[in-house]
C-alpha cells in the first residue's frame, strides 16, 4: 500500500480478475462483509455520536477546529476523513482498496466529502430512487462506498440495489424487492452511483448509521487488473437483452478500448443464447454503432 498523503491518493496492488470486474459491469455493485476490524467500528460510532474529541491529522486551508466540530454534527460530517484511525482502517482498508484500485487504475483518490445517512429504526423502506446527479455512460471515473459501523442485519434497513440497474432508468413498484448488502458491524459495499437503490425497510429498534463517499479516477482507464489469461473477450458473460451492449462497453471503456467498441445490433455480440450452436456473429466490427446511453436516460445529462 502506498499512501500519498499531500495528493490524498493510494496506490496497491489491484485483486480484482477480469471476470470480476466484468461482473461488476454487469451487476453495478460489490459487497465486501465485515471487512473493518470492530474497535475501529466503535470508534466511528463513537465519533459520530459526539462521544470522542476530534483529532485531524492536518487542518484544511481555510477550516479551524471549530469549523471541523461544527461539520462532525451534520449529516455530512466529512471532518471524520481527516483522523489518521479512520484513514488507516476504513477508507485505506485492504480488501476494499484492492477492489478500488481494479476498477479507478492508479492512485485512486480519497472521498472530500461523507454523507452521514442516521436513521432511528423501525422504519419503512425509502422509495427506489437513482440517486440525484447520476449520469448514464460507459465511464467509472468514481465509485460509491458505503460502510456500516454497527451491525446492519435485514432487519436494520440495509441499502437495498437492483442489480443491473447501473446503465439505464429503471423504475419498480414498492413492492418488488431487490438485494440487501447486509451484514456485521464493518460491512463495506461498492457501487455505480447510478444504481437503482433505497434504504430498505427495518423492523428492529435502534440507531443505524451508514457513511457514504465516493473514491475518483485519477488517471486513463487501463486492463492493469489481475488478467486472467484464459479470458475471451468473444465468449465472455455480458448479460441478457437490453443490457449485454451496456454492459460491454463499460467493460471494454475500463480496459482503455472503448474508443474500439461497435456494435451491430440483434442477437449478435455482446448478446448471447445458451442455446445456439455457434459464438455469436459481429464480434470485432469496426463499424457499427454505440449503445445510446442518453437516449432512454432522465437524468438531465446532454449528449
Ligand atoms: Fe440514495
Amino acid at each position: 500500500m502506498y499512501y500519498d498523503a499531500s495528493r490524498r491518493t493510494f496506490d496497491c496492488e489491484p485483486t480484482l480478475t477480469d471476470s470480476e470486474v466484468l461482473r461488476f459491469c454487469r451487476e453495478g455493485y460489490l459487497h465486501f462483509e465485515g471487512i473493518v476490524p470492530d474497535e475501529i467500528n466503535q470508534r466511528t460510532c463513537d465519533y459520530l455520536n459526539g462521544k470522542i474529541p476530534l483529532d485531524p491529522c492536518y487542518m484544511p486551508d481555510g477550516m479551524t477546529e471549530d469549523e471541523l466540530a461544527r461539520i462532525r454534527d451534520t449529516h455530512e460530517p466529512s471532518s471524520i476523513l481527516l483522523e489518521d484511525w479512520f484513514i488507516e482502517n476504513v477508507l485505506l482498508n485492504p480488501v476494499l482498496t484492492g477492489a478500488l484500485r481494479s476498477l479507478l487504475g492508479r492512485h485512486v483518490g480519497l472521498p472530500v466529502l461523507v454523507s452521514n445517512h442516521r436513521i432511528e429504526c423501525p422504519k419503512e423502506s425509502q422509495p427506489w430512487h437513482h440517486d440525484a446527479d447520476h449520469l448514464f455512460g460507459p465511464e467509472v471515473n468514481f465509485v460509491e462506498v458505503f460502510y456500516f459501523p454497527q451491525d446492519t442485519p435485514d432487519e436494520m434497513g440495509p441499502t437495498e440495489v437492483t442489480p443491473g440497474s447501473h446503465v439505464r432508468t429503471t423504475r419498480r413498484t414498492q413492492e418488488e424487492r431487490g438485494v440487501l448488502c447486509s451484514g456485521p458491524a464493518g460491512t463495506i459495499g461498492l457501487h455505480s452511483q447510478c444504481i437503482l437503490h433505497r434504504r430498505g425497510e427495518s423492523t428492529a429498534s435502534g440507531l443505524r448509521h451508514m457513511l457514504k463517499y465516493s473514491y475518483w479516477r485519477t488517471v486513463p482507464p487501463a486492463r492493469d487488473w489481475v488478467v486472467e489469461p484464459e479470458f475471451d473477450f468473444r465468449h465472455a458473460d455480458y448479460g441478457g437483452h437490453g443490457t449485454a451492449r451496456y454492459v460491454a462497453h463499460m467493460f471494454y471503456w475500463l480496459c482503455g478500448k472503448g474508443d474500439d467498441f461497435r456494435i451491430i445490433g440483434g442477437q449478435a455480440w455482446p448478446w448471447k443464447s445458451v442455446n445456439q450452436i455457434g459464438p455469436s456473429y459481429g464480434f470485432g466490427h469496426t463499424e457499427g454503432y454505440l449503445p445510446d446511453w442518453r437516449g432512454n436516460s432522465d437524468d438531465d445529462y446532454a449528449r
